[in-house]
């Protein structure tokens, strides 16, 4: 069994605390996404639990055991680091059996484990090559099997497909979601690619500013997000500040008055997302109204629209792209709608 606990996890640089309070339960198995902006101290936790940095504050269990104070070669875990960290003067196979050898496993065994986890990852062939001899993406690759050499309990991925081109991305992506599942890896992997971690994981956790937004599925972050800054980082949102004015009516700043679900009175701001905004909103729809096209952008499978409601005020809206049909021109004038369930209601200080 290896499921991870953090408790108030806290991490403090002097008068700076880089990661505040942070408690999780990660399942035995479990694929956790953590997902965030730059600086907000995702690989600072994960390297608090590989044990590379020593937390100011809080517990982490691993299968029950207190591993706060454990070394990093005690705690088996095993971790991508962002810049891939592999040994510049070790070949390959090297790198990925240091794991093993700080672990005293035999050299037989040693070596085969290596050759193991470097088939996993499509790098067999390049196993005695040293690493400035392999492009940034083979090297990440590199550094993935000397993670999972181990046999890890817990797989730590900080940014581990950042290097490599979509294509190979993709592939490699439902790589490590197979292996995981087939070896039972309880993981956490950052990432800042929001495809990438609505593919790959069971739950995802949104951290700003060294805390825990929201802890949830894909679903709840995007149809529930808990506050304004998770309903602008996950997917988009269009933000309208304005006030909530009583019996589910809010008004905008530009004198808009829309139906929205109950909030309370007072300042808020109203977030939508571009893909609930339909043309030609159905006799009966909450809010139906007219917009001006300022911007029309062609996508592929859908069509975007900036259009503005009021003065100041525009709605991005993402029109699916039918067949034979035809954009609307700029300067146009066109009726759009949503129904009220779809506004998202965010107290301003929010
Ligand atoms: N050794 C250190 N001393 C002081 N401050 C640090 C140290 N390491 C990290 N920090 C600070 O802690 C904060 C969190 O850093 P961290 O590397 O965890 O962010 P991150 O979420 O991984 O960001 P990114 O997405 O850019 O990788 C940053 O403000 C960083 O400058
Ligand atoms: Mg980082």
């Amino acid at each position: 069994m290896a499921r991870l606990e953090i408790a108030n996890l806290t991490k403090r640089y002097g008068a700076l605390t880089t990661v505040r309070d942070v408690t999780l339960d990660v399942a035995d198995g479990e694929f956790l996404v953590l997902l965030g902006p730059s600086g907000c101290g995702k690989t600072t936790t994960l390297r608090m639990v590989a044990g590379f940095v020593e937390p100011s504050a809080g517990v982490i269990r691993l299968g029950g055991r207190d591993i706060t104070g454990s070394p990093p070669w005690l705690r088996n875990t095993g971790m991508v680091f962002q810049n891939y960290a592999l040994f510049p003067h070790m070949t390959v196979a090297e790198n990925v059996a240091f794991g093993l050898e700080m672990r005293k496993v035999p050299k037989a065994e040693r070596e085969a484990r290596a050759m193991e986890a470097l088939r996993m990852v499509r790098m067999e062939a390049y196993a005695a090559r040293l690493p400035r001899q392999m492009s940034g993406g083979q090297q990440q690759r590199a550094a993935l099997a000397r993670a999972l050499a181990i046999h890890p309990d817990v797989l730590l991925l900080d940014e581990p497909l950042s290097n490599l081109d979509a294509k190979l991305r993709e592939e490699v992506r439902v790589e490590i979601r197979q292996l995981q599942r087939q070896l039972g890896l309880t993981t956490i992997m950052v990432t800042h690619d929001q495809e990438e971690a609505l593919t790959v994981a069971d739950r995802l956790v949104v951290m700003a500013e060294g805390a825990i937004r929201q802890v949830g599925s894909q679903q709840d972050l995007y149809e529930r997000p808990a506050d304004r800054f998770v309903a602008g980082f996950v997917g988009r949102s269009t933000f309208l500040p304005g006030r909530m004015a009583g019996q589910g009516r809010f008004v905008t700043a530009g004198g808009v008055d829309l139906a929205v679900p109950e909030a309370a009175p007072g300042p808020a701001v109203l977030a939508i997302r571009p893909e609930a905004v339909h043309l030609a909103p159905p006799e009966g729809e909450e809010n139906r109204l007219s917009g001006v096209v300022e911007f029309v952008s062609y996508l592929g499978p859908l069509i975007e629209l900036h259009c503005r409601i009021a003065e100041g005020e525009k709605l991005v809206v993402h029109v699916p792209n039918r067949a034979g049909m035809r954009p609307p021109a700029l300067g146009e004038t066109i009726p759009i709608g949503w129904p009220r369930a779809a506004g998202m209601v965010f107290p301003d200080a929010a």
